[in-house]
Order: structure tokens, then C-alpha cells, then sequence
């Protein structure tokens, strides 16, 4: 089974957003992926995620009872594909000791149609940033899934 990580800042927001949409995706399409959110600050460790991405996580029919972690250094042998929402957690992972950076990628690279492949961070945003934040990952989402399927890896 492919394991698979997804990563932002806080693991508040974007990642577990990422992480329920993924999931929700795998189960849609037949697939088993075990699917993981952290983040790479540790401001959050044990919390919910934000109440704007469990109302919209959940108004899209994922299951949003995770609670925030941090990255640690098992997850590097871990996870087969460790998944960054921007630049800026992409290079905290890569400076990670032992880390494989054939296994980290942003993203939204799997995405085709996406122009900008950061997610940005909603955070300090409105409601509608989270929208956008959760179409983003919709449509990266299911560039995982056509490119697991593609390459039979599940
Ligand atoms: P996330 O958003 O990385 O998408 O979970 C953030 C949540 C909290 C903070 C930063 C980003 N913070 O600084 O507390």
C-alpha cells in the first residue's frame, strides 16, 4: 500500500485539509493509500484542525477528526511520497538529515492545470480562502490518484 504525507506549516489548515480530501478521493476510486498530515512547527501539537477546514472538509464529505502533529524523522522512511503545500515547507523538509528529495514534492505539481504550485497558507485569510485553499487540493488530489493509477502503485 502506498503511504503518503502531506505537509504544511502549522497541520492546522492546509495538510489535514489535504489529508481528508485525499483519503475521501482513495476511497471514491477503490484505491488504498494510507494517507498522514503533519506539519513542520509544532504551535499546534494535539489540536483539531481549524474550524474553517473542518466545515469545509466535512461539507465535502471527509472525515476531519485528525489532530496536529509535527514532522518527525521516522517519516522519511516511512512514507513512499511526503507531499509540501509551499516553497517554504518543500525546503524545510529537503534540509531534513537523511531525507530523500525524490520522495518530496509539492503538491500541486500534480496538478496540470495549476499555474502557481503553492497552496498558501489561509491562516490569517477568510472563509473564502479556505474554499480555495480545498479546490486546489481537489484538483491535486486527483492528479495523485490518476498518476497512482497510472503507474499501478497502490
Ligand atoms: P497551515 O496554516 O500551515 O495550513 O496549518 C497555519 C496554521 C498556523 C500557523 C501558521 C500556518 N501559525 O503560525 O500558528
Amino acid at each position: 500500500m502506498i503511504r503518503i504525507l502531506c505537509v504544511c506549516l502549522g497541520n492546522i489548515c492546509r495538510s489535514p485539509l489535504a489529508e481528508g480530501i485525499l483519503r475521501r478521493q482513495a476511497h471514491e476510486n477503490g484505491l488504498e493509500i494510507l494517507v498522514d498530515s503533519a506539519g513542520i512547527g509544532d504551535w499546534h501539537v494535539g489540536q483539531p484542525p481549524d474550524p474553517r477546514a473542518i466545515q469545509i472538509g466535512i461539507s465535502s464529505g471527509c472525515e476531519m477528526t485528525m489532530s496536529a502533529r509535527q514532522v518527525q524523522g521516522s517519516d522519511f522512511k516511512k512514507f513512499d511520497m511526503i507531499l509540501a503545500m509551499d516553497h517554504s515547507n518543500l525546503q524545510a523538509l529537503n534540509q531534513w538529515p537523511d531525507s530523500d528529495p525524490t520522495r518530496i514534492k509539492l503538491i500541486r505539481s500534480f496538478d496540470p492545470t495549476a499555474k502557481d504550485l503553492e497552496v498558501p497558507d489561509p491562516y490569517y485569510g477568510e472563509y473564502s480562502d479556505f474554499e480555495s485553499v480545498a479546490e486546489m487540493l481537489e484538483n491535486a488530489c486527483q492528479g495523485i490518484i490518476r498518476s497512482i493509477k497510472e503507474s499501478n502503485l497502490s
